[in-house]
């Protein structure tokens, strides 16, 4: 199966996508990783946080790469975002070209409340985060709702959100479980 996680930055998808793969033996692949190697091998980047600001054009670029490694893997985990908060106003994190190398299955919402992941993001000093109101977030978070359903009709993936307020781990990791486990 192939399982695409998303979520605006700092609302730990990485956290909850981890515990459930680490149990059900899954390989995880993040996205922004592989989109980072390709920048660095360009010499467009230094830093990971440095993607978000690249010329669309480019970072289209990398992300068909990204997208095409991973359509030669098999089953796996997918660690990456609905869509991305660029100087210019969001970019798709998964356009038809993606989509149609990864040809996913799911497509996991992890959602939290706004406040929640702004204080998380300002409490993580070794991450150059976008500083973003609790507005903006919440308005971001709805954004990759809609866009969700554009992926769902162009893949056939079900779209599944999960919730992870603070404190919420284990409740996410038990919601995840009980739909794909
Ligand atoms: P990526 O590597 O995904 O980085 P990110 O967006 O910053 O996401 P993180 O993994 O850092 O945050 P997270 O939400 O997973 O939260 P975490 O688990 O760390 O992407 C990097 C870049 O790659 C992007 O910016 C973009 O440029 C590019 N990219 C990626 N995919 C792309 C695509 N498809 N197209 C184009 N570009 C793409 O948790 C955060 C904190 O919260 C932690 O401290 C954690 O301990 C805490 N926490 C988590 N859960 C809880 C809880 N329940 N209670 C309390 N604290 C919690």
């Amino acid at each position: 199966m192939r399982i695409v996680i998303t979520g605006v930055p700092g609302v730990g998808k990485s956290t909850v996508m981890e515990g459930f793969a680490r149990a059900q033996g899954l390989e995880i692949v993040n996205f922004g990783t592989l989109m980072f190697e390709a920048a660095k091998a360009q010499h467009v980047v230094t830093d990971r946080d440095q993607m978000r600001s690249l010329d669309p054009a480019m970072q289209r670029t990398i992300q068909k790469q990204a997208g095409q490694a991973i359509g030669a893997k098999a089953s796996c985990i997918v660690d990456t975002h609905a869509t991305v908060r660029t100087p210019r106003g969001y970019l798709a994190g998964l356009p038809a070209w993606v989509l149609d190398a990864i040809k996913p299955d799911v497509l996991v919402l992890v959602e939290a409340p706004a406040e929640q992941i702004h204080h998380r993001r300002t409490a993580d000093p070794t991450r150059a985060r976008d500083q973003q109101s609790a507005a903006e977030i919440d308005q971001h978070q709805q954004f990759n709702r809609a866009i969700a359903a554009a992926y769902a009709m162009h893949s056939g993936a079900t779209v599944l959100t999960i919730t992870n307020p603070d404190g919420g781990l284990e409740q996410a990791l038990q919601q995840l479980r009980n739909a794909l486990g």
